[in-house]
């Protein structure tokens, strides 16, 4: 038995959907336990290109796939997600479980996100517009609606009144939003129709979740978004709005800590964020430009351009303490074939020159202190062999290892599940 939890170490987007995929392989359950289809999950087999925002990796190869009670789902995208996989051959009915007690993310969700975010102007968050944020509020408020609440469809439709009422109240007297006026009537008979497709995937997950377990199987957790998006660790208020740390795995699946076996972290071979928010790193030159039209660094839920910036092992750091990570997956390595020199942060200096080594609460008035390295300068993508890396690649491997405490167990070298290089394949699972 085997409970492995993948979490990204930075800001998101360091390539967890193509780890999650490659590891797959071996897993019994891939499971979703946080986030909504803010997500982006890339992965390249073959020559098709699949985006996931919602549904777990683990889908593309038929391997039990559950979203777990501590997601939010919106189930317009959902469905639209399920019926193109259908669409490619892939049997979702049979493979897909979800949650009963996950919550749903409404139309009024979304359209509260998009009005405040346009209420804060410059100080907005910069969210992805998918309602994340006010469905979490609306779960810890005691005010949302569950998957299991479809179920008995008298009180789904006596609740999505009162909701309803409730919230075009508000859009009304807070935003003077005319346009957002909603009806119970319409959005009933339209969720009717998800349930229908959706009813043979609604089970008591954490009961499936803990027979998987019992029965020595490997399960992999999924994780979405990075650390420091965490609500509580992340760099608050510019984060999403809920615990994207592997200590969340638990509370959103329904299984015990005991259970975990191991904690693999994500990190890019260099830093980027997507949104507003505090970034030391952040590079404003031609080697951003490089880092970001090399790296494709363009959001997959939004489009949006990615900020680029050096590695920061302060970050990467916090990271490993934070979700107790066991080992590394280095991704995006190739991206940095070109640059002659690279850096490290391996210190903060504040604005009274004083410098810090470890991870401040606040990342405001700090710039970093440059460790530097040669650059490889040649080209390493789609190298499959350990000793055909070149040493400054092995060299600039070590130097993140011993800076942020933590082995590397996967090196990625393409976006293809065949591009990557898993050092010992066998410690992940007994
Ligand atoms: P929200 O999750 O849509 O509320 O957005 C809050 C912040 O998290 C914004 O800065 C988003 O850009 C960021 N964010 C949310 N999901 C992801 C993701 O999957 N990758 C990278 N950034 C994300």
């Amino acid at each position: 038995m085997a409970c492995l939890i993948i979490v990204g170490t930075q800001w998101g987007d360091e390539g967890k959907g193509k780890v999650v995929d490659l590891l797959t392989d071996r897993a019994d359950a891939v499971v979703r336990y946080q986030g909504g289809n803010n997500a982006g999950h890339t992965v390249m087999f073959g020559n098709q290109t699949f985006i996931l925002h919602m549904v777990p990796s683990g889908i593309l190869r038929e391997t039990t796939s559950i979203l777990g009670n501590g997601v939010v789902i919106d189930l317009t995208a959902f469905v639209k997600e399920i019926n193109e996989l259908e669409q490619t051959g892939i049997d979702v009915e049979k493979h897909l479980r979800i949650s009963d007690r996950a919550q749903l993310v409404m139309p009024w969700h979304k359209t509260i996100d998009r009005l405040r975010e346009q209420q804060k102007g410059k100080s907005k968050i910069g969210t992805t517009g998918r309602g994340i944020g006010p469905a979490y509020e609306d779960k810890a408020g005691r005010a949302g609606i569950r998957v299991g609440d479809l179920l008995d469809q008298e009180n789904f439709r006596n609740r999505l009144e009162e909701i309803v009422n409730d919230k075009n109240k508000i859009l009304k007297q807070y935003f003077d939003a005319d346009e957002a006026s909603f009806s119970a009537e319409e959005i009933f008979s339209e969720y009717a129709d998800y349930l229908k497709k959706l009813k043979p995937c609604i089970v008591d997950t954490p009961l499936l979740i803990n027979q998987f377990v019992e029965d020595g199987k490997h399960i992999l957790f999924e994780g979405a978004q990075g650390t420091f998006l965490d609500v509580d660790h992340g760099t608050y208020p510019f984060v999403t709005s809920s615990n994207t740390l592997s200590g969340n795995a638990c509370v959103g699946s329904g299984i015990g800590p005991t259970r975990i076996t191991g904690v693999l972290g994500i990190v890019k071979a260099y830093t980027t964020r997507v949104g507003s928010g505090p970034f030391p790193t952040e590079l404003f030159d031609n080697d951003g430009k490089l880092l970001q039209s090399e790296g494709n660094e363009f959001g997959a839920t939004t489009g949006r351009p990615r900020r680029c910036g050096w590695f920061d092992a302060l970050l990467v750091r916090q990271a490993v303490r934070l979700n107790g990570i066991t080992s590394l997956a280095v991704t995006k390595l190739d991206v940095l074939d070109k640059f002659d020199t690279l850096k490290i942060a391996v210190a903060y200096r504040k604005s009274n020159g004083e410098e810090c080594e470890n991870f401040p609460g606040s990342l405001e008035n700090v710039s970093p202190v440059y460790h530097e390295m040669p650059g490889w300068k040649c080209s390493t993508a789609g190298i499959v062999e350990y000793d055909k890396l070149p040493s400054e690649m092995l060299a600039y491997l070590e130097k993140i290892s011993e800076l942020v405490a933590a082995p590397v167990s996967v090196i990625s070298t393409g976006p293809k599940r065949e591009e990557t290089i898993v050092l010992n394949p066998d410690q992940f699972w007994d």
